[in-house]
């Protein structure tokens, strides 16, 4: 593994949660609420979702019969969706694959409302790659920071795409959590060594595939803030704490709102 790859592990797996404090957490502090993410009937016009779109027009030319775009770790499938949007649209088919099955549901049913044909794949990526098949186009927003060996992600996100193709991912410039480290300090006296990048992403895409990806920075609209409860969950502590923990919020400072666009051709 080369030094690139190393450190992203070596950042990421800095992200666990110790044994100690996981036994007394009162619920899972890593699964996502499926509801949270059902994709907005309008999709935000974001460089990633253009990208993904240019893409799928660029296959829909080559071929006869609309391009199909797989989103990897699809969540409510706004990634796919957005490369969909607006009509007419060169996508005919969207694949969604994710290790969450609730959220899969939450894809289907969006795919159904927007009269767009569609399949999903349960499983966690890369193991789930074979079935899900190869694509004109593959999306992958906002799972790299669950990754901790990259590579093979990587890897499995490029052969999943045709050479007419492409890959587009989506990302922060630093942990998604990472707002929260000082409260892990406050609450645990837990001392987080410095987040994984997109830079580092980068790094390891040139490393270990050979691949400069197109970068693409830029500024999301600011989401409502997390309430206290949610971030007491995150911190795995009790509903007991939420009004301490709601105070420690007023002084954090609040999530970056930048994010990075990656793209590339196989
Ligand atoms: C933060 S959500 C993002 C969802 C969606 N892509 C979006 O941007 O709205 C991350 C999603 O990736 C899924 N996920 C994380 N790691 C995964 C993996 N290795 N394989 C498949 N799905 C994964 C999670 O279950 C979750 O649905």
């Amino acid at each position: 593994m080369g030094v690139a790859a190393e450190r992203w592990r070596e950042r990421q797996s800095a992200r666990g949660i110790p044994e100690h404090i996981l036994r007394h957490a009162p619920a899972d502090p890593w699964t996502h609420h499926a509801p949270d993410f059902a994709p907005p009937q309008v999709p935000a016009d974001t460089p990633s979702h253009r990208a993904a779109r240019t893409l799928a027009e660029r296959a829909a030319a080559l071929g006869c019969g609309g391009a199909s775009v797989l989103d990897v770790g699809c969540g409510g499938g706004d990634a796919a969706f957005g490369a969909a949007w607006p009509e007419p649209s060169p996508v005919s088919r969207v694949v969604g694959t994710d290790r969450q099955a609730d959220m899969l549901a939450v894809f289907a049913g969006a795919a159904r409302a927007r009269g767009i044909p569609h399949g999903t794949v349960h499983g966690s990526w890369p193991d789930a790659a074979p079935r899900a098949g190869r694509h004109d186009v593959v999306v992958c927003h906002h799972v790299l920071h669950n990754v901790v060996d990259l590579p093979p992600f990587l890897a499995a996100l490029t052969a999943a795409a045709r050479g007419t193709g492409g890959v587009v991912v989506e990302m922060l410039p630093e942990h998604p959590m990472a707002w929260l480290d000082p409260l892990w300090v406050r609450f645990h006296d837990l001392h987080r060594p410095p987040s994984a990048t997109a830079d580092d992403a980068v790094a390891v895409l040139g490393e270990e595939l050979g691949i400069t990806p197109e970068v693409h920075r830029w500024e999301r609209e600011r989401r409502l803030p997390h309430d206290a409860a949610w971030v007491a969950r995150r911190l795995c502590l009790p509903a007991a704490r939420v009004p301490e923990v709601e105070a420690a919020l007023a002084g954090t400072p609040p999530r970056r709102t930048d994010a990075v666009t990656l793209a590339w051709s196989p």
